[in-house]
């Protein structure tokens, strides 16, 4: 568990770059490296004594509005090489990733190579975010950015792919992010238009 801000590549953006500078601050918000999520809400374990009392305690602390939430330290470099599930981020991929990204959009622009954009399998959609980002950045306004998901999240496996069988993340609600729910996401960001395409 680490209390500092780990530097990465592209955090360090060349100061006399605009286009570097908000895709640096566009990565540290999409995936709250800046503000340091340290709560996420409580769901009282179903059963125990416990878990109901707390869960009586919910609904009535609801009902003024109030939130039952569960404090945690923030992690830096686990945010950073997206180890951790964020509770309100837009992306859990972290910061490193999304460096690795940028620097291959970036090649693709500099060097001219013709095509549009897609990630398949999008969650809250911030790494989707991040790439109509760079576009809008750099000024492209000719390619589309398509963003890929059943946005249900995972599929049941198939009982033939035996090494997916045992895999129970198809039963996470956590991993199951709505359509609507990604397009707030990207108008969030002022960056939902005519370039993007679900
Ligand atoms: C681990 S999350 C992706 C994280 C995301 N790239 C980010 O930046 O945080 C996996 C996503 O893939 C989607 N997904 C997985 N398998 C899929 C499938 N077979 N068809 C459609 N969507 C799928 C899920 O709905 C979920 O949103």
């Amino acid at each position: 568990m680490s209390e500092m801000l780990i530097p990465t590549q592209a955090s360090e953006p060349s100061l006399d770059d605009p286009r570097a500078l908000y895709c640096d601050l566009l990565k540290k918000a999409l995936t709250r490296y800046v503000f340091r999520e340290t709560w996420m809400p409580y769901h009282p374990r179903q059963g125990s004594l416990h878990g109901r009392i707390l869960q009586h305690g919910r609904h009535l602390l609801r009902r003024k509005g109030l939130e039952l939430v569960l404090q945690f330290p923030f992690d830096a470099e686990a945010r950073a090489t997206g180890r951790d599930w964020p509770p309100e981020a837009e992306t859990m991929i972290g910061l490193r990733r999304l460096d690795n990204l940028e620097r291959c959009v970036k090649d693709v622009l500099e060097r001219g190579v013709p095509g549009d954009l897609i990630e398949t399998g999008v969650w809250r959609g911030g790494a989707v975010i991040f790439m109509r980002g760079m576009l809008r950045a750099y000024g492209d306004r000719d390619r589309t950015v398509w963003v890929a998901d059943s946005f249900r999240g995972l599929p049941k496996p198939a009982p033939h792919r035996v090494e997916d069988v045992e895999d129970a993340l198809w039963q996470v609600p956590f991993l199951a992010v709505s359509l609507e729910q990604v397009k707030a996401n990207f108008e969030r960001y002022g960056l939902l238009d005519g370039q993007v395409r679900f």
